[in-house]
């Protein structure tokens, strides 16, 4: 395993390729996972197209889970249980799994601007449930736009709040600062997912009162500089 690797399983969706490119135009090993790996590959791919010399490869989501001690999460809200289980058997104690997934009511064929109600609390605390001891779940990244990820030319201008322990909060709050524009604010404890999965739920009807298809993003005032 490779302690500066990042692994994005669902890497080849909007939110996870936009990630991956930020992360790889940083100089960071991706890893970009699928449940196909031909898919996986042909994303690393578009990866290395669009940065050369990127260090990016395609796996399939269970030896792409190996591979990095961070591993993103980015499939839809309704794929998470059954992905986390489909590579549980890959993870080990001390890995970070981040949670990026939002519980929208489209899982449910309703509209993305109402949020389903999660037993555990949230989507990252659905994960946390899953994951086996001693694997870490940080949540992050449930307000950046895919769209102005892939924007590689542009900051992205959006704040990440991370929620989790604090040592591996920590550490999801030092990759967000690889993406200029984003900037990492300590969310606390994981409970505080919910709160930061719903504001999605908001931006994805602010992006449609104002017309803004890239995407809208958040920013938090009063903060002092670290
Ligand atoms: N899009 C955004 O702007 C945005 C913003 C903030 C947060 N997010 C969050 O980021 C996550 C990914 O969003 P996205 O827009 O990138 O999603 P997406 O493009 O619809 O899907 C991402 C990947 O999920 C995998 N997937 C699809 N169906 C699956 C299934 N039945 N089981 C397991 N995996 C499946 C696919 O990968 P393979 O087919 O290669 O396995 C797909 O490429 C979501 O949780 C979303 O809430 C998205």
């Amino acid at each position: 395993m490779d302690a500066n690797a990042i692994a994005i399983l669902g890497g080849t969706g909007d939110q996870g390729l936009g990630l991956a490119l930020r992360f790889a135009k940083a100089g960071r090993s991706v890893v970009i996972g699928s449940r196909k790996l031909d898919r996986a590959v042909a994303a690393a791919d578009e990866v290395r197209t669009a940065i050369p010399g990127a260090s990016v490869v395609g796996l399939d989501n269970a030896d792409a889970t190996r591979e990095a001690s961070i591993v993103i999460l980015s499939v839809p809200f309704e794929h998470t249980a059954g992905t986390v289980k489909g590579i549980r058997e890959s993870l080990v104690s001390d890995q970070i799994v981040v949670s990026m997934g939002v519980p929208l009511a489209t899982a449910i064929g309703d509209g993305p601007v109402r949020m389903l109600g999660v037993w555990q609390g949230s989507c990252a605390e659905l994960v946390a449930s899953l994951v086996p001891a001693g694997v870490e779940v940080v949540s992050a990244f449930q307000n950046v736009s895919a769209h102005r990820l892939r924007e590689l030319d542009h900051p992205v201008e959006c704040d990440v709040v991370v929620s989790g322990a604090t040592p591996p909060r920590k550490r999801v709050m030092a990759l967000c600062e690889l993406v200029p524009g984003l900037r990492a604010v300590d969310g606390g404890p994981l409970a505080n997912a919910r709160i930061i999965e719903s504001i999605t739920a908001l931006l994805i009807g602010l992006n449609v009162r104002y017309k803004v298809a890239a995407g809208i993003g958040l920013r938090f005032t009063g903060i002092p500089a670290s």
